[in-house]
C-alpha cells in the first residue's frame, strides 16, 4: 500500500526531506504540499500545494503529514492532524512549551494512527552502532557519558533567523542540544532526575556588537543592506565563502549581533539520571569546525565516538586492547538516519510498532531541555519533570 503524503512546511527542512526522502521512496508518494509562505511549491511540479495546513488536513487522499514549520507551531498542527486522524511524522523538538508538550501527551497517549517525532540521529547508522554495542555489554555497565556540540555554522543557523528568540524557540538547547540530549537518554536507558546548566551570550546578538562596534546594532539591520557585509565575519556572504557553506540567495539575513538576540550561545548542562548515571554536554555555537562527539565510560571500558569521522572505539578496561569500527556508508543527497527515520515510519503504519522517536522519548528529550534552560535561568538544579 502506497502512503500518500502531505508536507508542511517547505523550509529549510521540509522541502529537502520531501524530495530526498519520502518522494524517493518507493512506499511514498506526496500529493499535497503547503507552505504559509508559499516557499519552493516551484520544487514540486503538479502537486497540488497551499499555503493553508488545513486543506492538506481535509484532504482525504492525504494518509500521512510530514511536519517541518518552526517549533512553536508543531502542537498546533499535531492537534489538528489527529482530529484528521492522520499518520504524524513531525520535525523535533515536540514543542516548546511544558503546556503544549503536556497536552500533546493527553491527547496522544491512546492515539491509534502513528506518531513519530523527527529525532533523527536515534536512526543514524553509527548512533545505533554505539546503541547496540552498549546493549551487548562492549564497556560492561554504563556509568557516565561527556557529550559535546561544536558548531562552526551557529551565526549560519541560528542567529539569522527565527531561531535566536525565546519567543519562537525557546532555547538552542531545545532547538539544537536536544539532539544530542535524545541520544544521551537513549544510550543511558533510563530517565533523567536532577539537573543543572549554565548558559551565556558570549559572541552574538548584543555582547559581540558591543566587542565588534561598541555599541548595539539596530533590529532593523540586514547583511542584505549592511555597508560592512563584505567584510563581516558573520554576513551570509561571507559565511558562504570562508565556511563553504551552501548560501541560498533566500537565506535569512538578520544580523547576528541584533539586540534581540536572546538565546545563549554557549551551554553546559549536568545531569543525574534516576539509574545513577551522570552526563556532562556542552554546546558551542561558535565553534571553529563541526563535531558532535560522545565519550562513555561503563564498568568494564570506555567508548569514544564522534559524527565526523564516524569511527567507534572501545577500550576495554582491563585488556589492552582496542576495538575499532568504522561506518564508511555515506548518504547520497540526505542526512545520516533520514531514509532509516522514514523506513521506520512506514512500518509503524504497516505493523502496529512503535516508532524507536516515540510520543515519550521525545517528550523525554524535549523537557531536558527545559529543564536545563529553568536551571539556568533560575540558577538552581532541577528536578526532572517527566
Ligand atoms: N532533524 C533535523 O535534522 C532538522 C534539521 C533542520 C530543522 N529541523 C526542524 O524542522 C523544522 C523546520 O525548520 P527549518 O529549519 O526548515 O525552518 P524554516 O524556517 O527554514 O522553514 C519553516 C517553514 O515553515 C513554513 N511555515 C511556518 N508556519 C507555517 C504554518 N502554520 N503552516 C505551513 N507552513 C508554515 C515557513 O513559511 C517556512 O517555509 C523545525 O522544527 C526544526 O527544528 C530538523
Amino acid at each position: 500500500m502506497t502512503i500518500r503524503f502531505g508536507i508542511i512546511g517547505l523550509g529549510n527542512r521540509g522541502y529537502k526531506y520531501a524530495l530526498r526522502t519520502i518522494m524517493t521512496s518507493k512506499d511514498c508518494e506526496i500529493v499535497m504540499v503547503c507552505d504559509a509562505l508559499g516557499k519552493n511549491f516551484d520544487l514540486f511540479p503538479g502537486i497540488a500545494n497551499t499555503i493553508d495546513y488545513h486543506d492538506v488536513l481535509d484532504n482525504h487522499q492525504v494518509d500521512a503529514v510530514f511536519i517541518a514549520t518552526p517549533d512553536d507551531t508543531h502542537a498546533e498542527i499535531i492537534l489538528a492532524a489527529v482530529a484528521q486522524e492522520k499518520h504524524i511524522l513531525c520535525e523535533k523538538p515536540l514543542e516548546v512549551s511544558r503546556e503544549k508538550i503536556a497536552e500533546l501527551q493527553e491527547v496522544l497517549k491512546d492515539y491509534s494512527k502513528v506518531f513519530e517525532v523527527g529525532y533523527v540521529l536515534r536512526y543514524a547508522r553509527s548512533f545505533q552502532k554505539v546503541k547496540e554495542l552498549l546493549v551487548s555489554g562492549a564497556i560492561g555497565e554504563v556509568k557516565m557519558i561527556n557529550a559535546i556540540d561544536h558548531i562552526q555554522y551557529g551565526g549560519y543557523a541560528y542567529f539569522h533567523d527565527w531561531h535566536r528568540t525565546r519567543a519562537k524557540s525557546t532555547s538552542l538547547l531545545l532547538q539544537k542540544a536536544t539532539h544530542s540530549l535524545d541520544i544521551a537518554n537513549w544510550y543511558i536507558d533510563s530517565v533523567p532526575q536532577d539537573v543543572v546548566a549554565f548558559g551565556r551570550l558570549s559572541t552574538m546578538g548584543k555582547p559581540g556588537a558591543l566587542k565588534k562596534f561598541g555599541h548595539e546594532v539596530s533590529p532593523d539591520l540586514h547583511c542584505r543592506i549592511c555597508t560592512i557585509s563584505d567584510t563581516c565575519e558573520e554576513s551570509i556572504q561571507n559565511l558562504a565563502k570562508e565556511k563553504r557553506i551552501q548560501w541560498s540567495d533566500q537565506w535569512p539575513d538578520s544580523c547576528v549581533f541584533n539586540s534581540e538576540i536572546d538565546v545563549d550561545d554557549q551551554n553546559s548542562v549536568m545531569v543525574q539520571y534516576e539509574n545513577g548515571v551522570q552526563l556532562s554536554y556542552q554546546l558551542c555555537l561558535f565553534g571553529a569546525y563541526y563535531k558532535r562527539a560522545f565519550q562513555i565510560f561503563g564498568s568494564m571500558g570506555e567508548l569514544t565516538f564522534d559524527d565526523v569521522t564516524n569511527e567507534i572505539k572501545v577500550y576495554h578496561r582491563l585488556k589492552d586492547e582496542v576495538m575499532i569500527y568504522q561506518n564508511n556508508h555515506e548518504e547520497i543527497q540526505m542526512e545520516p538516519g533520514d531514509e532509516e527515520q522514514l523506513a521506520d515510519f512506514i512500518l509503524a503504519i504497516q505493523t502496529g510498532k512503535e516508532p524507536i522517536s516515540n510520543l515519550r522519548s521525545s517528550t523525554l528529550a524535549s523537557l531536558l531541555a527545559l529543564d536545563a534552560q529553568d536551571s539556568i535561568d533560575q540558577h538552581k538544579m532541577i528536578k526532572q519533570s517527566k
